[in-house]
């Protein structure tokens, strides 16, 4: 034995020695790889949740207290005067979570509200043609772009693509007065337009807000006849400086 002092670990040669090493180094690694999928990927514990729970709670809460003081009269008993937002925004101060919360929904985008455009089916656009075709025609022309220096144009104009209320006062009751449309002054009189109901009237200019270029939101009989009853008592054409246009 003492003249072979390393016959006992003769198995472990250094090839051997060094295939171990790669095992064990294998097995290290995929245990990591292994523990960070888990943490990575693990579904939300109950810790978790009921944390985001709280959380979510002392929001509401913080926020729902800020509101009450904001709409709390800002006299105290005595009479002497609060202010309601200093009061509010130590409640939400006094928690520090919440208030980065709110900051950061605060800073996050808000889609424009805008109205998407709608398009009108094509029986309502071919009533409109008709109407068109009877009552405006003669001076707006088959192109919308009137007749200048006589009729003006109703393509592609504010006034025809904003509110509906005023082209269905001018179709009520007729217009007259100075008015620049593009570039053109008229200062002549568009008689009120005789024989049409809250339908046509809905029905020729959701046809007009959606030809010539136009592409503004139909008009519904609804809209007409509100506008007709507020001015029911009406018989005079409407002038365009009690309209302020210009
Ligand atoms: C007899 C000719 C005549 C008829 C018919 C007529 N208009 Fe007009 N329209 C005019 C004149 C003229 C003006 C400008 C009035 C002024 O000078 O104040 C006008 C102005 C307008 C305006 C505002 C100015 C602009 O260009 O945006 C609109 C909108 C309009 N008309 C729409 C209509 C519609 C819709 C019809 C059919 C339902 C119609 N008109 C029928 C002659 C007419």
């Amino acid at each position: 034995m003492s003249e072979h002092p390393s016959n006992g670990s003769r198995a472990l040669l250094p090839g051997q020695v060094k295939s171990w090493l790669g095992v064990v180094a294998f097995v290290l690694v995929a245990v990591a790889v292994l523990a960070f999928a888990f943490v990575a990927i693990r579904p939300a514990t109950n810790t978790d949740l009921d944390r985001r729970t709280a959380q979510k709670a002392l929001r509401a809460d913080t926020e729902s207290k800020a509101k009450a003081l904001l709409t709390a009269p800002a006299k105290n008993a005595d009479g002497s005067y609060r202010l309601p937002v200093a009061d509010a925004m130590a409640v939400i101060a006094a928690n520090p979570k919440v208030l980065a919360d709110m900051r950061k929904s605060a800073a996050a985008p808000v889609a424009p509200v805008t109205t998407a455009f709608v398009k009108a089916d094509d029986e309502q656009m071919k009533r409109g043609l008709a109407v068109y075709s009877r009552t405006c025609i003669a001076c707006h022309q088959p192109t919308g772009k009137g007749l200048a220096p006589v009729f003006p144009s109703i393509a592609g104009v504010p006034i025809v693509n904003g509110d509906a209320t005023l082209p269905i006062k001018f179709i009520l009751h007729g217009l007259m007065g100075p008015i620049t449309v593009d570039g053109v002054t008229y200062n002549s009189m568009m008689p009120p337009v005789a024989g049409v109901s809250d339908q046509d009237i809905a029905d020729v200019l959701t046809y007009v807000r959606q030809s010539f270029g136009n592409k503004s939101n139909s008009v519904t009989p609804d809209q007409v006849k509100a506008v007709r009853a507020a001015n029911a008592a009406r018989t005079a054409p409407w002038n365009t400086a009690e309209l302020g246009l210009k």
